[in-house]
């Protein structure tokens, strides 16, 4: 077996080398003959060794992709980000909180390492080969940065044990160690370059070299922190439990760390760390408090963005004292009102601090602040600038109250407050000044509609000359309209309006996001697409259903209708439903749908080329969803083959076999034209 792994191993990454440099630099140092006989012969082994039809190299719609010029993998389970907290209270606030939640009676036993201060990644490994390495990205999806993270030496690339699951997903942080990063910024010096700003910024830009020489020379490092097994029987209670194993399997874990059964031993845990921070050779923030029970974990569950069962304790920076000289009542994309205090400026750690976010209502009542009010500030994690309490012995007599508005001070709708929660958000949407131009951002943004080329400098001149309002405009766009437009061109509009046609296939999950509905983050927009699977669907929901949604409860609910109740957005739903292609992964949808009398319904499809509309495996997906079926290999059985650029020999074998070609642009259009939506 072990013979096996290593000849499947120098095979793969010699495949994986020829695809790199064919994809990404676009040259190529082999003949197309001997790059298929290599293909070949991982083909045999694969089949040989009884590799999993989804587990072959030479099958994964992503194969290619790894080295394409859009190289985005979507992560087994989103990579998300932590609570936290800047001093002992608040841990011991959450602690109190989760505790009353799910009625805990006992103490939680907390697992605690270091909060490392580098990139977080996922490493995939199949069969106990690294196959790809992912970066955060937005939490769903990021960069394939494989190639570098093979320069990492501490990073295994074949694990050696009998019970490795099937799938493995191990989580950690890249990192560089003090010293390295001390000596690559005087040789930036010496070489009278740019210095690099902190370490988390040099594994970041390592990572996203296209020589992994570079990534080599630096020296990265890589700490798992958590993993995931899919396939597998191993069913481990604890979360130490999980490291240790991670360490067996020879990865690096962090050696400092505290299994805790009590909150005492977290303090002590935490004063222990910031005591020995200094002397660590690699940077940290803080600590990371993680339930130990898995079975807990689970119970407790997730936020929008974080676990609730995680908590990031970091490290606070000392105090300055300075005096509150103002409020303004800030507003933002989906109309949260957020108040920021102006401060007569300070200096903390080197940084000039001139206002402060007040998050909400709550905090301010919760602080007593008032103009005019001497106050302490800090900063969080030693980056955001805090308010940590007014000095009400030094408040003088010509204090103000803060007076909280009733309408929006931009488009003077009525304030909406969920006084619980201390929050307060305008719900005029597109129709509020104050939030247009970021919402028209929102929705062509990638997380979004996705339209490159329109950036926030366009969008403004549209929104100026009346050519853009609502999203639904800019559909109804075309070179006239940018002809009013100073410094657009022709090739600019040309490439604008390309990007606007392109955008037109999207997934439910990324357009019910772009709407900007507020509280409806990605998460939620994702767990909407899931439920209802149609925009029509989604539209005809209401309070009830939405509350039965996994994550959505009275706010949001009352959020969603609020925004489906107004006739203007409604208006724009039913405009963007008619001219584009919205679909959604049905999988565990709560209306299924009949995709039986699709054309593209139990057709076997090939796909050679670069595409220019999407990454290949994004249309692999639309493909997949609607029935379809993806080969990597023409024969007599395929139906179509998609060509993109520079497609290659499937291109003559399509032909031999008298098989339908479709250029990209053909299969797009043909998908718009028989939009099933
Ligand atoms: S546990 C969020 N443990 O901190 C899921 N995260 O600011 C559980 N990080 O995105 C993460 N050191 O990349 C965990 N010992 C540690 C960590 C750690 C650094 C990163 C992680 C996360 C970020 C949130």
């Amino acid at each position: 077996m072990k013979l096996f792994l290593k000849k499947y191993l120098k095979l793969k990454l010699k495949i994986q080398y020829y695809d790199y440099l064919y994809y990404t630099l676009n040259s190529s140092i082999i003949s197309d003959y001997k790059y298929d006989q290599l293909c070949m012969m991982l083909k045999k082994l694969e089949k040989e060794n009884k590799f999993e039809e989804k587990l072959k190299y030479t099958n994964y719609n992503f194969k290619k992709n790894n080295f394409s010029y859009l190289p985005e993998i979507e992560h087994k389970t989103p990579m998300l980000s932590l609570l936290s907290g800047s001093s002992i209270k608040d841990f011991l606030k959450y602690d109190k909180m989760l505790k009353k939640r799910f009625f805990i009676f006992n103490d939680i036993e907390y697992f605690c390492d270091l909060k490392i201060d580098g990139l977080a990644i996922s490493l995939i490994y199949h069969n106990g080969i690294l196959s790809h390495a992912v970066t955060r990205g937005n939490g769903y999806s990021g960069e394939n940065v494989t190639i570098n993270i093979m320069t990492i030496s501490n990073i295994p690339i074949v694990l050696s044990s009998p019970e490795i699951p099937k799938i493995l997903d191990v989580r950690g942080e890249i990192y560089i160690k003090k010293k390295d990063f001390l000596l690559l910024n005087k040789i930036s010096s010496l070489h009278k370059k740019k210095n690099f700003s902190n370490p988390r910024n040099i594994a970041s830009g390592s990572l996203r070299q296209k020589d992994p020489e570079i990534a080599r020379k630096r020296k990265l490092q890589f700490i798992a922190y958590s993993c995931n097994f899919f396939n597998s029987s191993l069913n481990l209670e604890k979360h130490d439990k999980n490291l240790f194993l991670l360490k067996k399997w020879g990865f690096s874990i962090c050696k400092i760390f505290s299994i805790c059964k009590t909150i005492h031993d977290v303090i002590q845990f935490y004063q222990m760390v910031t005591k020995i921070r200094l002397d660590l050779n690699y940077e940290i923030d803080g600590i990371v408090i993680k339930v130990n029970s898995k079975i807990l974990q689970k119970k407790i569950g997730y936020v929008e963005k974080a676990p609730k069962w995680a908590y990031a304790l970091k490290f606070f920076s000392h105090s300055v004292e300075t005096k509150v000289i103002g409020i303004h009542f800030s507003i933002g994309r989906t109309g949260l009102i957020t108040p920021i205090a102006f401060l007569k400026p300070v200096f903390i750690s080197g940084v000039l601090i001139k206002k402060v976010t007040l998050y909400n209502k709550k905090k301010i009542l919760e602080l007593k602040l008032h103009i005019g009010d001497i106050v302490k500030v800090y900063r969080a994690g030693d980056v955001i600038p805090k308010i940590e309490k007014v000095l009400l012995k030094k408040r003088s007599i010509t204090v103000q109250k803060i007076i909280f508005p009733y309408y929006c001070n931009i488009c003077h709708t009525k304030i909406i407050y969920l006084e619980q929660e201390g929050l307060m958000y305008c719900p005029a949407g597109f129709f509020c000044q104050a939030q247009n131009e970021k919402r028209l951002l929102h929705f062509v943004s990638k997380n979004g509609l996705y339209m490159p080329g329109l950036g926030l400098k366009i969008i403004k001149k549209l929104l100026k000359k009346g050519c853009v309002k609502t999203p639904d405009d800019f559909y109804k766009l075309n070179i006239q309209s940018f002809e009013k437009i100073s410094g657009i061109g022709i090739i600019l509009t040309k490439k604008i309006l390309n990007s606007i046609n392109s955008s037109k296939i999207v997934m439910l999950n990324k357009f019910i996001y772009a709407l900007g509905i507020f509280l409806v983050g990605k998460v939620v927009s994702k767990n909407l697409a899931n439920f209802f699977g149609s925009v029509r669907n989604f539209l005809n929901s209401n309070y009830t259903i939405l509350c039965q949604i996994e994550g959505i409860g009275h706010n949001i609910a009352t959020s969603i209708i609020l925004f489906l109740k107004s006739k203007e957005n409604l208006k724009i739903i039913y405009f963007l439903k008619k001219k584009l292609c919205i679909s959604s992964f049905f999988s565990n949808s709560f209306y299924m749908k009949d995709f039986s009398k699709i054309w593209i319904y139990q057709k076997k499809f090939v796909l050679s080329g670069k595409f220019l509309t999407m990454s290949k495996e994004k249309i692999c997906t639309i493909i997949e969803k609607y029935g379809g079926i993806v080969k990597s290999y023409i024969s007599k059985n395929i139906n179509f083959l998609i060509i993109g650029l520079k497609y290659g020999q499937k291109f003559k074998q399509a032909k031999s076999l008298k098989i339908t070609i479709l250029s990209e642009k053909e299969f797009f259009n043909n998908l718009l034209k028989k939009n099933v939506i």
